[in-house]
């Protein structure tokens, strides 16, 4: 299958739903194939670590998305995304992701285990409750959503009562994270743009009235710093200021990277959570070393990462010709890296298709690499690696009750639905 056909194939509802099989045809062309002019697909570890590290490569910026994506100011869904950290290159990158990065330090982030195993506990009281009698309960709406969206709440000090509004407007924001998307799915997710950003707006507000002890309040107060002679309207977009001195946000940049945080901070965690649960119980002797040994959970969360990433895919674009697996790029090149398909490298992973957490430096790329590595993988890391063994601690009995059912997403991976039965506690 030569490599367009194969990337076609991937983006149809089949190849979305389980991409690996279409992940070893476009590998049987080499670590890095060109799939149309300036175009090329990578699925090698090594290549896929070296471009997501290499100065020549970026995201998209606003004159390339004049040039490839036109008409994408009119897309409240895009241009949310692009004014916030995960779609900026430096210096606006830097500048945006310094000022959140204070909130996950190592040591924010440890101390941040006591609230993520309470919250892990309480939902695990909520399944017992609602699995009683052998009764089916969906995993992922019970378990999986809330423990992120709660632990990425109390960071950024979202109200409780606020927290399941944000599971539709996420899942609609996220289709354009898709490598294609149709006109309709856009509509979608600029209506879930359009949803968060109303949300954040009030927000905001009311942390300008009353400022408390959360991310929120500091990146208004990093916002209203710099501009304070002229805070805007709430919600009226201000203009990207030139004079930026390097420690502030324009309002755009302000409400894109709390929907980002938000966002980021729990699609891609449940899915790792759902993902995971799937891959242990398929594995009960695996599950059940976990469940002896509590102190092995890093190991494990790092090989269900990378057997199974809740993020598939991102893209860079150069600025200068470079030479990756073989090829040369001209500038100007559009290079999708299939994380998913590096994260089951042969060349790196023995085996790659087995779940095996006793893999030495298992390193998966699923949290990306280089200047956007995921600002959060220390805290999606700690709270997989609290509730997969508090799962198999607390409900021995846990098993699937039907065939779970998967998004028919490419890039963020997991399931719409997941039953279990959850059995007696131990
Ligand atoms: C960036 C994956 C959890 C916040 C990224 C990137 C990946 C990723 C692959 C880089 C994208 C790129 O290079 O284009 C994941 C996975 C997670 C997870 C697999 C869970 C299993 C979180 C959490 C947060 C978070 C809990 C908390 C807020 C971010 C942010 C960025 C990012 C802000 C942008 C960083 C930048 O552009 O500098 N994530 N993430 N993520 N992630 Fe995560």
């Amino acid at each position: 299958m030569d490599p367009a056909d194969a990337l076609a194939l991937l983006m149809s509802p089949a190849g979305r739903v389980d991409p690996y099989p279409t992940y070893e045809r476009l590998r049987a062309h080499g670590p890095v194939v060109q799939a149309g002019p300036v175009f090329y697909v990578v699925t090698g570890y090594a290549e896929a670590d070296a471009i997501l590290r290499d100065a020549r490569f970026g995201v998209m910026d606003d004159g390339l998305r004049d040039q490839f994506m036109p008409g994408w100011r009119e897309s409240p869904a895009v241009l949310s995304i692009s004014r916030s950290m995960l779609r900026t290159n430096p210096p606006d990158h830097s500048r945006m992701r310094r000022l959140a990065a204070g909130a996950f330090t190592p040591r924010r982030i440890a101390a941040m285990r006591d609230v993520v195993q309470a919250q892990a506990d309480d939902l695990v009281d909520r399944l017992l409750a609602g699995g009683r009698g052998g009764a089916p309960v969906d995993f992922m709406a019970e378990f999986a959503y809330p423990l992120p969206v709660g632990v990425i709440c109390a960071l950024l000090g979202v109200p409780a009562a606020d927290r399941p509004l944000f599971r539709r407007w996420a899942t609609d924001l996220t289709g354009v994270l898709e490598p294609e998307i149709t006109a309709d799915e856009l509509a979608v997710a600029d209506r879930g743009a359009g949803e968060l950003r109303a949300y954040f707006t009030e927000l905001v507000a009311a942390r300008r009235r009353a400022p408390a002890d959360d991310l929120t309040t500091a990146l208004v107060q990093a916002h209203d710093g710099h501009n304070s002679a002229s805070a805007p309207q709430d919600g009226a977009p201000d203009r990207m200021r030139a004079d930026a001195d390097g420690e502030s946000l324009s309002g755009d940049e302000l409400l894109a990277n709390l929907i980002v945080l938000l966002v980021a901070g729990f699609e891609t965690t449940t899915n790792l959570l759902g993902n995971g649960l799937v891959a242990l119980l398929d594995h009960p002797d695996a599950a059940a070393t976990l469940r002896e040994h509590p102190e092995f959970a890093p190991g494990y969360v790092d090989e269900l990462l990378r057997y199974d990433s809740p993020v598939q895919l991102t893209s860079r674009m150069s600025t200068e010709p470079s030479r990756h697996g073989g090829l040369d790029l001209p500038p100007e090149s559009w290079v999708i890296v299939m994380l998913g398909a590096a994260n089951r490298d042969p060349r790196r992973y023995p085996e790659p298709a087995r779940f095996d957490p006793w893999r030495p430096q298992i390193h998966p790329l699923s949290f990306g690499a280089g200047p956007h590595y995921c600002l959060g993988a220390a805290l999606a890391r700690l709270e997989a690696q609290v509730a997969f063994p508090l799962l198999l601690r607390r409900l021995p009995g846990l098993a699937l009750a039907g065939a779970p059912e998967r998004r028919v997403r490419l890039t963020l991976r997991g399931y719409a639905t997941l039953p279990v039965t959850v059995g007696r506690e131990a």
